[in-house]
């Protein structure tokens, strides 16, 4: 097998996508080298910590402002040897002193299919809209809000729903299939923009590729 990639995973809470990486790529395809939360306490570092996995905190309050605090952030992801930075429930935008650092290598899970219902409280805004399918989407990070291109997508009916917590519940297991399998499509250098149109991002093998659980 090839060489491992090299991750870092940002999170703010519970951290359950960084649970179902660690549950799947980590070790394989891919090297969670690096876990950093904006949020001290947040129960994902928990989870980086019994997989023993170097944690680190970077509060936006500890930092002049959002710049700084995205400089050391990428000096520390950096300095542990990421080559893909994963947004795993990461509740801040990232600014340019951050982005410029890994160019066409941060990626996000979104729970919306975008570009329907970006920034927070994507699933409230669905429900608010009457929406019947819901879904969940992986893209790359631009400076926008959720406005990068898409990488893998997925659709769940749920015509009658009208509690965010159901959704959420639906939605979780499509977003623990996605990451990793975006994860692994990265590492295995299939994904690449269309040259015919930048946004659309070709999957060269086949995206349902499964990642199993160990
Ligand atoms: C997920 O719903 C993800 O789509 C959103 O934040 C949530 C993070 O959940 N960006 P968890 O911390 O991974 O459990």
């Amino acid at each position: 097998m090839s060489e491992r990639l090299p991750i870092a995973v940002l999170v703010s809470g519970t951290g359950t996508n960084l649970q179902a990486l660690l549950n799947t790529v980590h070790g394989r395809e891919a090297e969670v080298v690096a876990v950093a939360s904006s949020v001290a306490g947040a129960p994902a570092l928990a989870r980086a910590q019994e997989r023993g996995v170097p944690t680190g905190v970077f509060p936006r309050s500890a930092y002049a402002d959002r710049s700084q605090r995205d400089g050391a952030l990428a000096d520390w992801v950096s300095e542990r040897g990421a080559r893909l930075v994963v947004l795993a429930g990461y509740m801040e935008l990232l600014g340019a002193s951050f982005l410029d650092r890994f160019p066409a290598a941060v990626i996000n899970v979104h729970p919306s299919l975008l570009p329907a219902f970006p920034g927070l409280h994507a699933v409230e805004q669905a429900l608010s809209y009457g929406v019947k399918v819901f879904g969940v989407t992986v893209h790359f990070v631009d400076a926008g809000v959720d406005s990068g291109a898409i990488i893998l997508q997925r659709a769940v009916e749920l015509p009658g729903a009208r509690d965010p917590g159901e959704v959420l519940t639906a939605l979780r297991p499509l977003e623990h299939s996605l990451l990793p399998q975006a994860v692994a499509l990265f590492a295995a250098g299939t994904l690449a923009p269309d040259p015919d149109n930048p946004r659309r991002i070709a999957v060269s093998t086949d995206e349902t590729i499964r990642v199993g659980e160990r």
